[in-house]
């Protein structure tokens, strides 16, 4: 009788064990909405774009010079506010060369452009949502601290971020990055670390 409540307790347990782990993604989803930005001033629009605008902004197709800087990975998951991941998702990134300049005509500053860097790229998820480039880590533009620009258009949706270095000393200088909640940044910021082929980090768009 004693082993058959004890049986009974523990279905009980297993089944509230059950429903809290069924209804604690969707709590823990709606707590790390990727934060928006807005598009800012130097988003190369199609005509200044390479040719090759591939998810690999390290190598351009038919360039023989590669991107000074240092090559990092980024990656991460396309997610719907249920945490489901998002086919067929346009995700772009676009960022300053290792010289701090952009490739647009909009950025006057008198500095070379690194020809080697393609500036802009994108990537279309598949059926595991998961997007990935290669890229450089970015570095600081006068007035901002390092940062990625990510636009995704996913079902006539467009969302726009921007993602910042974890642990940067300028982040905290930054107007845009000061704008994002304390709860917000971490939706936002890539941790890097070394899984054997260079620096890599793994952030999730949630929109
Ligand atoms: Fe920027």
């Amino acid at each position: 009788m004693t082993k058959q409540i004890t049986t009974r307790r523990s279905l009980l347990g297993l089944l509230t064990g059950t429903m809290a782990a069924i209804f604690q993604p969707a709590k823990a989803f709606a707590a790390i909405l990727t934060p928006p930005a807005s598009r800012g001033p130097f988003y190369p629009d199609p005509a200044m774009r390479f040719d090759d605008a591939d998810n690999d902004l390290v190598k351009i197709e038919g360039v023989v010079k590669q991107a000074g800087g240092e090559v990092v990975f980024l990656n991460g998951r396309v997610l719907d506010r249920q945490g489901k991941p998002v086919e067929n998702a346009r995700v772009e990134i676009w960022q300053c060369d290792v010289n701090g300049r952009y490739l647009h005509t909009g950025d006057r500053q008198a500095i070379d452009r690194d020809t080697g860097f393609q500036g802009f790229g994108h990537f279309i998820t598949g059926a595991d949502g998961q997007y990935e480039f290669r890229t450089i880590m970015p570095v600081s533009y006068p007035g901002r601290t390092p940062h990625i620009h990510v636009r995704v258009i996913a079902g006539g949706t467009e969302f726009i971020s921007q993602f910042y270095i974890a642990g940067n000393s300028a982040n905290n200088r930054d107007f845009l990055y000061n704008r994002l909640a304390n709860d917000q940044r971490p939706a936002v910021e890539m941790v890097f670390a070394d899984k054997g082929r260079g620096l890599e980090t793994q952030v999730d768009i949630v929109f």
